[in-house]
């Protein structure tokens, strides 16, 4: 048995390199830790930047100080035992505390910011252990053992504060009343959208971690493993939990993956495996990646289809700059999947006649791509300026989730996909696009689902950084 990745990095890769008789290769290390050097030597930078937005949006929104509520436990109904916790993004955004419930940061421009970290005395569970990590030396931070001790480290002058966080008990707001409001949100989401240094440095990372999950999984696959076992195989590769991960797994065999968010895991393996789609990410500090493959378990027409995905996906990567309308590049993606469905003889016509009879909607119909950040959907997508004004999709995709123009150093993804839906398809019997649909290759088709292959790349001035296409190739 190999040892888990997770052992490999903390080993440095030498029991790995000693299995395999390889050389050790440096590469392949990755920390994830809070004391990663490289994360260290960026995150005075980036606090440094979080200041300046909330410096700006606090000025404008007319308030002194802010105090951001990492979240409260939510009990399921009659229960004692509390749904997964998330962290509110924006606490996460300060600091790497993906796990801190009922903690607060309190910010009054000028000074250093006070972390309230809650670490409640209880016998039954773990509670958060001592701050450590390259983050701690930037707070003013007091640790208290019962909740209703924040009060005491908030701002006396309540009505000058803003509290952002998701409050569902008025206790945690502790007589703030200006939760949320929009002037303030609008400022920050948008900022959020351009990531910092830091920010791109632990996305590279969730990116490397993603990528193990998906090599892990591309074997169990090929092993012929059911969804579930391939679902733990990428678990442990990635070494997260279920409830870390950022999204649910999408792990779907043959016909399920023409099931855009399929997360069933069959726990049988099918008799066949002829087709793989993986959509599945990992995080670093809060900060995800959202990769998806698909794997053709044989040569031939299915592998073909995947190749020719793959080339469409790389052909819009690369008119990916700063200054790009991304709903130009939906629109774009449809005539090429107009293209591919004729090539492949799924439907005869133009691509521009495909595209006006519904057909390329029918194979496609989801958006290109969202921004990626601390959320897999990330704030901010559709806002045309920091005051809350937004743009819609283009008329005929309303699922595109990034309407607003790119700018520098925003991470996004960029996701073309082509499925046999029959509840889609079967709309376009009786109409023009009818005869336009090649039913036979359809059918052929249908067993293997269907292909999407989405990157996760940063905007630059002249292209992108690709950190999925960077994280396969190491
Ligand atoms: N995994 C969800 C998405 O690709 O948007
Ligand atoms: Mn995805
Ligand atoms: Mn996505």
């Amino acid at each position: 048995m190999m040892p888990s990745l997770e052992t490999f990095w903390n080993t440095g890769g030498t029991l790995l390199a000693a299995l395999a008789g390889a050389r050790y290769d440096a590469r392949m290390t990755a920390d994830y830790s809070d004391r990663n050097p490289e994360l260290g030597s960026l995150y005075a930078a980036h606090l440094a930047e979080v200041m300046a937005r909330h410096d700006d949006a606090l000025e404008k929104s007319g308030a002194a100080h802010l105090v951001v509520f990492s979240g409260c436990p939510t009990y399921a109904f009659l229960d004692d035992n509390t749904y997964p916790f998330r962290a509110n993004p924006h606490f996460v955004s300060w600091a790497p505390l993906t796990a801190l419930p009922l903690s607060y940061i309190v910010y009054t421009p000028g000074e250093t910011p006070v972390l309230v970290y809650y670490q409640p005395k209880d016998y039954w569970h773990v509670v958060p252990g001592a701050p450590s990590g390259y983050w701690t030396n930037s707070f003013d931070i007091r640790v208290v053992h019962e909740s209703e001790a924040a009060a005491e480290h908030l701002p006396a002058e309540r009505d000058k504060c803003i509290l952002v966080g998701e409050i569902h008990d008025d206790a945690h707001a502790f007589g703030i009343e200006r939760v949320n409001p929009s002037t303030t949100m609008n400022l920050l989401h948008y900022a959020r959208g351009q990531k910092t240094p830091y920010e791109l440095a632990c996305m590279r990372l969730a990116s490397r971690r993603g990528v193990s999950g998906h090599r892990a999984a591309e074997g169990a696959f090929r092993d012929g493993a059911s969804e579930f076992a391939i679902h733990q195989a990428y678990c442990q590769a990635v070494s997260h939990a279920d409830n870390e991960l950022p999204y649910n797994n999408i792990i779907a065999l043959n016909e399920h993956g023409a099931v855009l968010h399929y997360t069933d895991l069959e726990r049988q393996a099918p008799d066949e495996s002829r087709s793989f789609l993986i959509d599945a990410g990992a995080q670093v500090h809060g900060y995800a990646c959202d990769i998806t493959r698909t794997y053709s378990k044989e040569d031939g027409r299915f592998a073909d289809l995947v190749q020719r995905m793959d080339v469409l996906q790389q052909a819009i990567t690369d008119d990916i700059r700063a200054g790009v309308d991304y709903r130009d590049l939906q629109i774009k993606t449809h005539a090429l999947i107009g293209e591919v469905l004729v090539e492949t003889e799924l439907a005869s016509g133009s691509a521009e006649s495909l595209i006006g009879s519904g057909v390329t909607s029918a194979f496609f119909p989801h958006g290109l791509g969202h921004l990626l950040g601390i959320q897999v959907h990330d704030v901010g997508g559709f806002m045309e300026n920091e005051s809350g004004t937004t743009i819609d999709p283009p008329s005929g995709h309303p699922f595109l989730r990034l309407t607003r123009e790119l700018l520098e150093d925003m991470v996004l993804t960029v996701e073309p996909g082509l499925y046999v839906i029959d509840m889609l398809l079967d709309n376009l019997r009786g109409t023009a696009a009818e005869h336009q649909v090649n039913w036979d290759t359809v059918a052929w088709l249908r067993p293997y689902g269907g292909v999407r292959i989405e990157d996760n790349v940063r905007v630059l001035a002249d292209g992108v950084e690709n950190f999925t296409r960077d994280a396969f190739a190491l």
